[in-house]
Order: C-alpha cells, then sequence, then structure tokens
C-alpha cells in the first residue's frame, strides 16, 4: 500500500522532526496539536528547523516553502479522515495515547495505519484499545528525527502482515533504516543503551572509578561517541530512570534495576543538562562531576609531569605490548630494564583484561611500587592506558605513573584490580546484553549492530565490537567477571562461546545468512 498522506498527532520535541521528515520525503501532513499554542509552538520549531536547514545550504527558499505548503495545521482530528497512515507523537503516558487512538480509530478509514512513537509502552496495548487492533504498529523515531538514521518498526501479536512491511518501505523512503522488532520494552535500541549506561552510574556509585574516568574509557577506550555518564545527563536522568523502571518491570532482571545514585539526583532535581546539574555540573560551561559520590574525585586529576620516573621495570603476561611500550619508554630517554630485581622507580605490570595484576606485584617484591598498565586498543600515540592500581600500589606510585603515560601521549584512566579493569568492566557485559538478544531469536545481529549504529551514533556495532577484540578475548574477560562477581549480567552467552569455540566471527554468519528484506517478511507471513 502507498503512502502520500499522512497525520502526526502531537508536534513537541518528536513530533515537529517527523513532520518534518515527511514533508521533506513529498508526503502530505495533517499537523495536529492539542490546542492553538501548541500548534503554534510546534510549527515554530518545525519553521526553525527548516530555516537552519536554508542557512546551512542544504535547502533552497523555493523547497522550503514547497516543503512548508506540505503541512497542514489542525487543532482538531477531522482533517485525518483521509490520510493512510495517523502517527501518535503525544507524551509518554498511557491514558492520553489511547485517547488519540481512540479518535484516530473513529475518524481514519479502517485501511489507515495507526502508529506510536512511544519509546516504552507496550504498543499492543494501546493496539488491543482500538477497533481494528491489526493496523497499529510502533514506528519509533530517534531524537533529532530529521538527522538520525533508525526507524524501529515494532510489530505486535495482533498487527497484520502487511503493516510493518508498508511502515518499513515508508522509512525507506524517509531515507531512514527500518529494523523490524516484536513488541518488548525498549525495542532494541534502548533495551542495550539503558543498562549499559544504568551500569556506568553503578560503577561511579559504587566508586569504581571517577566520572571523568567512566566517560573517557567509553570514548578513547571503546571508540563511542560520547561517555555514558554524559550521555545520561543529556537524555535527562529522570526520563533514563523512567524507561529503567519499564525495562525493569518488564523484564524483571537486576541489570535493569535502576541505581540508587539515579533515583536520589531525579529526586533532588538534578534531571542532567536541561537542569544545569546531573551527574556533572554544565554551571560554567564545562562540565564537572557533582555527585559527590565517596572515592570519585571529581574529574581526572591533574598530573604533574614532574613526577614522572627516571627508571622504570617492564614486566607481565602481554609479551607484544610489553615489548612495545618497553621500546617506547626507551624511545623517550628512560632507563627500562626488563629484571624485576633491579631497583627503578615505578615497576609497570603490562596486563591482559581478565588477568589479575596483584601476584605479579607481590612476586616482583616491591607491590607498593607496582602498577597495571592495560592498552585496551594496543599501543599507539593517544591511546588509552588504563592504570590498574592493586590494594597496596601507593598513591604517589600512581602518580608516578600517570605522569609517565602523559609523557608518552598517552590517555590515561584509573582502574581497580578487578576483572575487566574500567573498559572491559563497563563493555563486556553490553556485549553480552547484545548477545543474549540476538540468542534469545528476538533480533538478528545484523538489525542489533544497525540500531546501535543508526539509533545512538555508535561506530561500530556491539557485533562489530566483538569480532574487533575477538569472541574469545570478550569470553574470557566475560567469565572472569562472572566468577568475581556471581551477577547473572555477567555469565557468557552460549552463543558467544560457541562463536569463541568455532572461532568465527559475527560478520561471518552475517555474510553467509543476509538480513531478510520487508518483501521477504511480507512473503514470509507472521513467523520472525
Ligand atoms: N524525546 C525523545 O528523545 C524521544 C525519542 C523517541 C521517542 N519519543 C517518544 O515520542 C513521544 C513524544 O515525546 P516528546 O519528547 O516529543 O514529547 P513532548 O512533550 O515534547 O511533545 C508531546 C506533544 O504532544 C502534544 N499533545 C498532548 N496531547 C495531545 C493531544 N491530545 N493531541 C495532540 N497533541 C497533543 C503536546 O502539546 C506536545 O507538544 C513519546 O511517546 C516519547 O516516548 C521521545
Amino acid at each position: 500500500m502507498e503512502i502520500r498522506d499522512v497525520a502526526v498527532v502531537g508536534l513537541g520535541t518528536m513530533g515537529a522532526g517527523i513532520a518534518e521528515v515527511f514533508a521533506r520525503a513529498g508526503i502530505g501532513v495533517v499537523a495536529i496539536e492539542a490546542d492553538e499554542q501548541a500548534l503554534r509552538s510546534g510549527l515554530g520549531a518545525l519553521d526553525a528547523s527548516l530555516s537552519r536547514a536554508v542557512s546551512r545550504g542544504r535547502l533552497d527558499g523555493a523547497q522550503q516553502a514547497d516543503i512548508r505548503a506540505r503541512v497542514r495545521p489542525a487543532t482538531g482530528f477531522g482533517d485525518a479522515a483521509g490520510v493512510d497512515l495517523a502517527v501518535e507523537v503525544v507524551p509518554e503516558r498511557i491514558e492520553i495515547k489511547r485517547q488519540v487512538f481512540a479518535e484516530l480509530d473513529r475518524v481514519c478509514s479502517p485501511d489507515a495505519i495507526l502508529a506510536t512513537n512511544t519509546s516504552s509502552l507496550s504498543v499492543t496495548a494501546i493496539a488491543a484499545g482500538t477497533r481494528h487492533p491489526g493496523r497499529v504498529v510502533g514506528m519509533h523515531f530517534f531524537n533529532p528525527a530529521p538527522v538520525m538514521g533508525l526507524v524501529e518498526v515494532v510489530r505486535t501479536v495482533l498487527t497484520d502482515d502487511r503493516v510493518p512491511a508498508a511502515v518499513a518501505d515508508l522509512a525507506r523512503r524517509l531515507g531512514k533504516t527500518p529494523v523490524e522488532v516484536a513488541d518488548r520494552a525498549g525495542f532494541i535500541a534502548n533495551a542495550l543503551l539503558l543498562p549499559y549506561l544504568n551500569h556506568a552510574a553503578s560503577l561511579l556509585e559504587s566508586g569504581y572509578a571517577t566520572a571523568a574516568d567512566i566517560d573517557m574509557a567509553a570514548t578513547a577506550g571503546i571508540g563511542l561517541p560520547m561517555g555514558p555518564l554524559a550521555l545520561l545527563d543529556l537524555i535527562g536522568l529522570d526520563t533514563s530512570l523512567s524507561v529503567l523502571e519499564v525495562l525493569h518491570a518488564e523484564f524483571g532482571v537486576a541489570r535493569y534495576c535502576p541505581t540508587p545514585l539515579l533515583r536520589r539526583l531525579v529526586t533532588a532535581g538534578r534531571t542532567g543538562r536541561k537542569a544545569g546539574r546531573g551527574i556533572f555540573s554544565y554551571e560554567g560551561g564545562r562540565a564537572t562531576d557533582a555527585t559527590g559520590v565517596a572515592g570519585s574525585a571529581g574529574s581526572a586529576e591533574a598530573v604533574d609531569l614532574a613526577d614522572a620516573p627516571d627508571t622504570v621495570t617492564v614486566i607481565g603476561s602481554a609479551d607484544e605490548q610489553e615489548a612495545d611500550l618497553a621500546s617506547a619508554l626507551a624511545s623517550a630517554g628512560l632507563n627500562v630494564t626488563r629484571n624485576a630485581a633491579h631497583p627503578t622507580d615505578l615497576i609497570l605490570i603490562v596486563a591482559e583484561a581478565g588477568q589479575p595484576i596483584l601476584p605479579t606485584a607481590l612476586a616482583a617484591g616491591r607491590a607498593g611500587q607496582a602498577v597495571g598498565a592495560h592498552l585496551p586498543s594496543g599501543f599507539a600515540a593517544g591511546a588509552l592506558v588504563e592504570l590498574v592500581a592493586t590494594s597496596l600500589t601507593a598513591d604517589t606510585t600512581m602518580r608516578t605513573a600517570a605522569a609517565l603515560a602523559a609523557r608518552l601521549g598517552l590517555s590515561v584512566v584509573r582502574a581497580p584490580d578487578r576483572p575487566g579493569f574500567l573498559v572491559g568492566a563497563l563493555l563486556y557485559p553490553h556485549l553480552a546484553d547484545a548477545v543474549r538478544m540476538a540468542q534469545d531469536g528476538y533480533a538478528s545481529a545484523t538489525d542489533i549492530d544497525t540500531a546501535m549504529t543508526l539509533g545512538c551514533g555508535y561506530p561500530r556495532g556491539p557485533f562489530e565490537l566483538i569480532d574487533a577484540a575477538g569472541a574469545a578475548d570478550v569470553l574470557a574477560g566475560l567469565r572472569a567477571m562472572y566468577i568475581a562477581y556471581g551477577y547473572p549480567a555477567f555469565a557468557p552467552p552460549p552463543l558467544l562461546a560457541e562463536h569463541a569455540a568455532a572461532g568465527i566471527d559475527f560478520a561471518a554468519v552475517r555474510r553467509a545468512r543476509p538480513a531478510a528484506t520487508s518483501d521477504d517478511l511480507a512473503r514470509s507471513g507472521p513467523a520472525r
């Protein structure tokens, strides 16, 4: 079925952008708001966005006028009578959504598709309250809608087969990439993103690492565009908290249970960037840790290059990295030995994720002067080094090691001597969540990677990250975390163990079994 004319109900943060996306694709839009004032404000946001596009040279004045002429503003539902699709984008409250669907059900032709942009409510619950639940579907855009390339198309047990296929085709016409998902809380992107953010907040809360180090581990160590704590502040701690509550209510597992720090900050009105304060404070234009959590003393400690050592012992189990680091230190003019018996200012134990530092530090006989050094992406200028303190490492030793790393041009985070250190502690459980989602048959590895790259701005999806690190290494890291903590979320998923044992990457499976197109899905019916 071809979709030529749509209605967008609610022109708030998301709705104004969604109306713009349709109008830019040549589709007529009935833009419905609750009252005249809200309509003016929504159209104002749409106009401002189009004007920005003109000033940046992405549209000319004639195109702007054409797009704007396709938008027909309304404060009642009558004008939606002839549309092929209506998208509901009103606040995330089931009673408001039900009311809007009752109106659409009454006004629209029985052939029209009714879609909701809900992020966390049950599409089935919305559909079940209508007269024709087979035509109800989720069409979940990401913020900002004109920019983000993903649309999650949510099929319920009541949805007619033709409906998700038509919505997926429409999403392609809009220049977006659709992924089809079942009606499960959080769909793909939020169900994976939010527990990762929650886990990062719990690492901060427990004093495992500082806020600045946690965010640096994610950006410099994993390559993500933004740290999880800054992202929580950007999304809003209140919004994040309510999505986690929905996920926790649906799945009942601890990983979705909001960490108390989030609840406390929301109660205190520190909801993130929009409030000027969340995990970080944005006062004075600079983000500084505002939580006051014990052990998370603000942003990264200042490094004094004068603390750098003259003589260094380099030992450890990661042979190649050990050699790279030793030669870089020698090139930087340091006196380097690989013999632990030589008295030096500092012992650097080049570490592998999952392997504790302490036994090597004890064997070296000078544990107070020993620091672990883990380079998650190998040794290179600007690379991240995790400096790992054992319970015997002296504070002065950490300062010496940080000064040395700065002298080598490395970015530094500090981590305790626990499995995964900091980068792995953040990343491995997140990757395990993604593998479990594929293993449970909920979404394919391809769709999960698409959702995380296009919906969350990841440069590489979780399965590409696993392939890059090696399934065996991710498995070893997770196993070590699971043995140390016993949390079910750290239990390695069997699918990951299979890939590690067989030595095949996830990309090989994708090549062998290409993702289904919406035509295939339409032909093959609901069995997916
Ligand atoms: N904000 C995001 O980042 C984001 C991202 C993806 C999905 N969503 C989802 O999109 C939906 C809307 O979120 P938002 O952030 O745009 O909310 P919002 O509060 O910014 O906008 C909602 C708009 O709906 C209007 N409205 C309320 N009742 C109405 C009615 N009866 N008829 C017509 N208009 C009505 C309001 O006046 C308001 O302009 C929610 O379901 C949310 O979960 C939001």
